[in-house]
Formats: C-alpha cells, structure tokens, sequence
C-alpha cells in the first residue's frame, strides 16, 4: 500500500510518498519539504495571505517531485492523502484541492486528513506503538495531551487554556529579538543561560486537570525584560533559559497528571508516552518527558525533528493508516479551519483545534 501526502496547514508545504512496511510500520518512498520561514520572518508570525499564495507556488512541483523520488507514477499510488485542516484556512484549500484533483485524475480513494491525528500517529510510522498510549501534541498552534485509543479514537484529557507551547516560545523570542521560529532560537540560547536568575511562574502546577496555561508566564517573561532592560546577549540567554525551565516544570507536572488521568479514564496503563508536534523537537522537554517514563516504567516514542515538525510523510502515514481500515472520503470534502480530535470535549477557550 502507497499513499501519497500532500501537507498546507501553516507554513511548510510538503509532499511525500509513505508505503506499508511488513512490520505494521511505514517506509517513506520520498519526502519533499519546502518551508516558508523566509517569507514570514519579517513579521515575526505566519501572515496567512503569504502562506496562502506560497502554497499555491510550489505544491504541484513538490508533488511531481515526491512522486518522481519514490520512483512512482500518480496511477501507482494507492490513495491520495491531503490535510483537510485544522488550520490556515487558505493554505488547507490549496492541499486538499491539490489532492482531490490527483485522485480525480487518477481514480485512487481521497482521504482528509485531519492534521492533529498525523501528528499524534507519527509515532507507529517509525515504531511499532500500540494502542492505547498517551501522547503530549504540541506545536505552534496546539497543546493537547491525549489518550489515543485508535485511528480517529481520541480522548482529550487537558489542552491549552490560551497559548500553546510552541506560540510560548515564538513569543519569546520575539520580544527578546530572536530569530523566528523561536523555539529553536529560544532553545539555542539557553544552553548558555542560567535557568535560575529570573523566578518565572509555573501555571497551573499542581491542578488536578491536564490543562495548561502559558500567557501568564509569556507576560512574566516580557516585565522581566522589561526590568532588566537594556538586555545583554548573557542577559538574554538567562531570560531564554529560565523560560525554558518553567515550561519544563509545566510540562513535567501536566504529564504526570495527564498519566493519571490516562489511567482512570481508560482503565489501564498507556502501552507508551509519545511526544508530537513541533515542540517535541526541544532536547529539554524531551529529557523531562524520559525521565518521567523512565519512573513509570514506559516507553517514550518521540519521532525524529524532521517527523515532529510539519511534514508530508506525516499525513501521508495517517492517510495509509485510514486506508488499510477502509476509511476513504468523498471528493466534496470542505477544507475545515478547526476539526478536533474529541468532539465530545469542548474546545478550550482559544485552542485552535
Ligand atoms: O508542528 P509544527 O512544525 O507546526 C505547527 O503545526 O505549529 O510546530 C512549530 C512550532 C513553532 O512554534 C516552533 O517554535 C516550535 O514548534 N518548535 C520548538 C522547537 N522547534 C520547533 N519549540 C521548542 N523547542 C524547539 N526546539
Ligand atoms: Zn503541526
């Protein structure tokens, strides 16, 4: 089984070639990336317009390529898979129009792809995770942890109340005049800082929910810039690296809740604790998040940055995931800005999903 994956949520534009390896996993055939960062780093944010058109631009082209790296014609493909959303509603239109019109042409099944599920399924793509397992999805957008029971089986057990992790860290960098995406930048500089010169708050520790809070803490981080104006680069670096450690702090405290939850929810322990998402590329949340595995006694499955971060092979997974259980999608299906994963749980104010 070849799927292809077509990815326009934000601001990468991705195309991949994702097969059904023996072993239940996957092997990515060919996996084409193009970031805009470039065009959106003078506004420090993604402007949805540029997005929009930057897709436009390139995705047939990375398509043709995805295809021509897996050595593949359009008419070999098993299913066409395209990300129908969460997201930036002008950048979604354009990969889901782009994958309807491959599976039009060539007659293989569509499958929508709801972003968020790619990410939270990456993890069986590198490694043979089974269900059930807890899993902490966090990007530029999203903050969620949940407990992933199956294909498009999700319970929500704590979100974001206001910015996500990922949003925490561009933010940051922003006011501290780093570079954009900001957790990298943020990441870099604290290696260099000391995390205990500026006290930072750590919202929500200890509450009995798995849900976060992180604009409090975005404040804290700007009147301690403020205090400490004019910054120097040392400066800087504590201020990144304090930051850091409260989001560690968070993190930390969140999961262990969420563990619990998982467990009075579900009824058993998580067969293993996945980290997705942008934010899962941060070496920091990650020795945090092994180091609370490790006390529990469960795997930790946190795929390679280029598969945390956005990416086609991510959808085209989700789409060979979806396939193999029959679950193809009619060629009328709307582009969706939100879509989230537990429709029985509210979204929390502001989350995005
Ligand atoms: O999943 P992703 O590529 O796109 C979204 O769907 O949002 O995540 C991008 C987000 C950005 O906010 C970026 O700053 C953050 O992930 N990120 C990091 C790191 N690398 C990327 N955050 C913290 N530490 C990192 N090393
Ligand atoms: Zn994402």
């Amino acid at each position: 089984m070849r799927v292809l994956g077509i990815e326009t949520t934000c601001d990468e534009t991705a195309a991949a070639v994702v097969r059904l390896a023996p072993d239940g996993t996957g092997e990515i055939l060919a996996d084409e990336v193009m970031s805009q960062i470039a065009e959106h780093a003078a506004f420090g944010g993604v402007v949805p317009e540029i997005a929009a058109r930057a897709h436009v631009e390139v995705v047939d082209m990375l398509i043709a390529r995805a295809l021509h790296r897996a050595g593949l014609a359009a008419r070999d493909l098993d299913g066409v898979a395209a990300a129908a959303g969460p997201g930036l509603i002008g950048g979604v239109l354009v990969g889901l129009m782009a994958g309807k019109g491959v599976a039009l042409a060539t007659g293989k099944p569509l499958i929508a792809v709801n972003h968020l599920e790619a990410h939270a399924l990456t993890a069986r793509l590198v490694a043979p995770v089974a269900f059930p397992y807890l899993i902490l999805l966090a990007s530029g957008g999203h903050t969620q942890i949940l407990a992933v029971r199956g294909v498009g089986e999700f319970d929500r057990l704590g979100a974001t109340l206001d910015d996500a992790i990922g949003e925490s860290f561009d933010k940051t960098a922003k006011l501290l005049g780093l570079a954009y995406p900001g957790g990298p930048a943020v990441e870099a500089a604290a290696k260099t800082g000391d995390p205990e010169r500026f006290a930072l708050p750590r919202p929500l520790l200890g509450r009995p929910n798995a849900d976060f809070s992180l604009s409090g803490l975005k404040t804290a981080v700007r009147i301690a810039a403020e205090q400490a104006a004019p910054l120097s680069p040392q400066a800087v670096a504590d201020l990144c690296a304090s930051f850091q450690a409260a989001v560690v702090d968070v993190v930390e405290d969140r999961m262990r809740v969420g563990l619990k939850r998982f467990r009075e929810r579900i009824g058993t322990a998580p067969q293993a604790v996945v980290v997705a998402g942008g934010v899962g590329a941060n070496l920091a949340i990650r020795s945090v998040l092994a180091q609370l595995c490790a006390e529990a006694g469960l795997a930790l499955v946190a795929p390679p940055q280029k598969l945390c971060t956005d990416n086609g092979a991510m959808i085209a997974w989700a789409g060979v995931e979806r396939l193999r259980l029959g679950r193809i999608d009619p060629l009328d299906f709307a582009a969706r800005p939100r879509w989230p994963l537990d429709p029985k749980t509210a979204p929390a104010l502001n989350n995005k999903a």
